[in-house]
């Protein structure tokens, strides 16, 4: 297959199915998130990173230090020739030993390293099969050479088993404790406290509820409970002493060492032989499962067809949705990995290298779970749901939850609870599933009181209407979908003019859901609502050339051309076009500023310039060095939003530039500046007031790789779901002579091939279904299971 993209430290495959990084020594962590949904794990380049389940800050199974510059804590296999005693590991690190050869595989939820090291070359695969609490670490070890060798092949890993905030060490290290068990062939790990809050006999008085175990398909020949006896005192890692100076593990198990897992197995390779070993890392809630388990991968067929069954079920899920166009880092990240990154990264582990959550955002994984609605839209329904289970009876939600407690934090943000109504018309949208508005769900402080969906969304925007300012604009309290903004309103008199385009949006939208459900009382007060809404924003919001972002408490403006600092920002631009909230004209010169003031080398900028110096009125925001995150740098998420504003304005043009400026592979072309990976979406680009200008950062944990996904199918591509049906609304580069799209929409498949002869950006001349010319743009809606659909630009 072509390689793609090429840079000194990797390349795609043609078909995007893989990155594959030619030398550990990447910028940064270059890191894989394999997860199945329940069980996780972060994979580096360097064979660094953590295990987890349901949860990777509170049911962390191994422990794990964010030192982002050396990527020194992980999972490791060491490889001795126990011949010449020379010792490796195949992802480079912790030894350092100079590689003959290095490859590392990311794949869609798999890893792969192969590496060489005098005549040994080791396949090491790494992977969660699904439906199971467990990793496997597949080894092929193949002897090049002409001579037999004999190996040791010892891993290493750190127990956590509980909370990853485990730092003191000495307290945590009590609780724990290792056995070895024949019948699994390897260790089980306990631990008598789970440091969560949790309803029991008191604070930190109950057991981890699992048992973790690692283990081997093969005879070990010894193995290791106790950190001290496989470091020694003054031993590192780098130089582990039970692996460089004796010859087999001790066998220390019990309570209370500081307690790892390491197992060690020997291999006897005749010349150009090759032998296969599965190492096993996972937590059982029944030790007599463990065993159970492991016995479905114990041969190489079975490690194979576990993961040919991932594989398979990322390509049928991803593969429900492709596109084909002349751009090939659209097709790769449209394709694969945008969804990917929102799917396995937002959805599932909630974590990534930069940020460790575990905890569900209200509204942060209501928007990731747009990624389902073309592939798989109950997964959205489900999201939905489980957001509204976090909705309190006075309509506010948590601003974010921990899973398994159960417990979250109050808010006085205010975007928050409308991104479910917002979700809901999405759903909509796709489904077209009214029936949806009517599903029970509970509320979080009653249980017992369930309401409808459609209730629930009625709830939350009737707060939002509550929050009105005397000049008719929704307050900021402590934050609108900018986190940072965090003490702009706390008095709850601050205005929020990105808020105000937000509002507007889901009341005209729920106007029309409401008349369809027959509560015309609803409908008529959001119509006029959201009349008094647009000549508010009009009236108040609008500074002249753009619009205003916010006022404080005491009525100073944020975002205007009277402030030195955060003079424009970039949300209450693009939302006003997105939202058409005010008038075209307003729509198209905010838009100019934001080409004019915010669009610099590697996207729009969040704002500018830079706070230099902390507002304690504005919040945290004005606290992150100038030019970083949201003070000033390329914030990815709002970022992706603009394209939809160009686009929207038919500004195709700008919508693309855009996305040529904030495209991680092409920015990852300039790999030494640019630091993060190429295959994933940064959280954030350091902007012209950084020291680091062009720096990527936070790859992974961002929400911007759902709204990249749909930003791209739906405002570039134009092919859209909406109330009425698909739309065909192309706004490409006109020098595109075609795309093809093949998506699903209401049951039908449909195969859209979409042609531009005469080198147009916008605008359909002609559109045939199955041979019939359509008469408009939108597609009527099928019964049939497959449409050819053929688009004349
Ligand atoms: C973080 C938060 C998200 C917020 C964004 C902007 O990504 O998780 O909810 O919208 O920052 O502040």
């Amino acid at each position: 297959m072509k390689r793609l993209f090429e840079t000194d430290y990797g390349y795609f495959w043609e078909d995007g199915s893989e990155y594959v990084i030619k030398t550990p020594r990447t910028p940064k962590p270059w890191i894989n998130i394999i997860s199945n949904g329940e069980y996780g794990l972060t994979f580096s380049q360097s064979g660094g990173g953590f295990s987890w389940l349901t949860h990777s800050e509170m049911n962390r199974i191994t422990r794990w230090h964010q030192d982002l510059i050396q990527d020194n804590w992980g999972k490791y296999l060491y490889i001795r020739d126990d011949d010449s005693g020379e010792v490796w590991n195949p992802g480079w690190l912790p030894t350092k030993t100079q590689l003959d050869n290095y490859e590392c595989h990311h794949g869609i939820g798999y890893s792969r390293i192969i590496a060489e090291y005098g005549g040994i070359q080791v396949t090491y695969t790494i992977f969660v099969p699904m439906e199971e609490s467990l990793e496997i670490w597949n080894l092929r070890v193949k002897n090049l050479s002409d001579r037999p060798r004999n190996l040791s092949i010892i891993s290493y890993l750190e127990w956590s088993l509980g909370a990853s905030n485990d730092h003191h060490r000495e307290f945590h290290k009590s609780f724990l404790e290792t056995r070895y068990d024949e019948s699994v062939n390897g260790l089980l790990a306990n631990k008598r406290i789970w440091d969560i809050p949790r309803e029991n006999r008191g604070h930190w008085n109950t057991a981890y509820d699992y048992t973790a175990f690692h283990a081997a398909n093969r005879p070990l020949e010894a193995y290791e409970g106790d950190k001290e006896a496989f470091l020694g005192q003054y031993g590192d890692l780098n130089r582990p002493s039970s692996v460089w100076e004796t010859e087999t593990l001790s066998n220390t198990t019990g309570k209370w060492n500081d307690s790892i897992g390491s197992l060690q197995v020997s291999l006897e390779l005749a010349p150009r032989e090759t032998e296969n070993l599965n190492l096993f890392l996972g937590v059982q809630s029944e030790n007599s499962k463990i065993e159970e388990t492991l016995k479905q991968y114990q041969t190489q067929e079975q490690t194979d067809k576990a993961l040919e069954a991932v594989v398979e079920h990322w390509r049928d899920l991803l593969g429900k949705m492709s596109v084909k166009t002349p751009n090939e880092s659209i097709n790769i990240l449209v394709n694969q990995w945008l969804r990917y990154q929102a799917i396995a990264g937002r959805l599932w582990a909630r974590t990534g290298y930069y940020q460790q959550s575990g905890a569900y955002g209200f509204r942060d994984q209501l928007q990731d779970s747009q990624v389902f609605l073309p592939i798989q839209p109950e997964r959205t329904a489900e999201q939905i749901k489980l957001h509204a289970q976090h909705q309190k009876t006075d309509g506010t939600v948590l601003h974010w939850w921990h899973p398994i407690v159960e417990q979250g934090m109050e808010t006085k943000m205010t975007d928050d609870l409308l991104w479910l109504p917002f979700i809901v018309g999405a759903y909509l949208d796709e489904t077209g599933d009214y029936e949806f508005l009517n599903a029970p769900v509970e509320y979080f402080d009653a249980p017992e009181t369930k309401e409808t969906i459609y209730q629930h969304c009625i709830r939350a925007i009737e707060v939002v209407l509550e929050r009105i300012s005397d000049r008719g604009l929704p307050l900021i309290g402590a934050g609108d979908w900018n986190d940072g903004l965090s003490a702009v309103g706390l008095e709850m008199k601050g205005e929020s003019i990105w808020l105000g385009h937000f509002l507007y949006m889901i009341l005209t939208r729920f106007a029309q859901i409401a008349r369809r459900q027959g509560k015309n009382e609803h409908s008529d007060t959001y119509q006029t609502r959201a009349k008094e809404l647009r000549g508010a924003l009009e009236d108040h919001g609008w500074d002249g050339e753009w619009f205003l972002r916010a006022t404080k408490d005491n009525g100073e403006p944020l975002g205007s051309h009277t402030n030195n600092q955060g003079r424009i920002y970039l949300n209450p631009q693009t939302w006003a076009v997105i939202a058409g909230s005010v008038d075209h004209d307003k729509q198209g010169k905010a838009m100019q500023a934001v080409t004019e003031n915010l669009l610099k080398d590697y996207g729009p900028l969040l704002l500018y310039p830079a706070y230099q110096q902390p507002d304690e009125y504005i919040g945290y925001l004005s606290r992150y060095a100038p030019g970083t995150r949201e003070n000033g740098g390329v914030y990815m998420h709002a970022a992706t939003w603009s394209i939809w504003a160009y686009a929207k304005l038919g500004q195709p043009e700008m919508a693309f530039e855009v996305y040529n400026r904030i495209c991680p592979i092409l920015n990852g072309n300039n790999p030494d500046r640019y630091l993060g990976e190429p295959y994933v979406t940064p959280g954030n680009i350091d902007g012209p007031d950084s020291e680091k200008y062009g720096r990527g950062g936070w790859t992974w944990y961002t929400g911007s790789a759902a709204w990249l996904q749909k930003v791209l199918v739906d405002w570039i591509l134009g092919i859209r779901a909406t109330e009425e049906g698909l739309l065909i609304d192309p706004c490409i580069p006109a020098d595109w002579d075609g795309f093809s799209v093949e998506r699903r929409f209401r049951g039908t498949r449909y195969l859209i091939q979409v042609e531009n002869p005469s080198g147009k950006s916008t605008g359909v001349s002609e559109i045939t279904l199955d041979g019939k010319p359509v008469g408009t743009t939108t597609l009527p809606i099928s019964d049939r299971d497959v449409c050819n659909v053929q688009v004349t630009m």
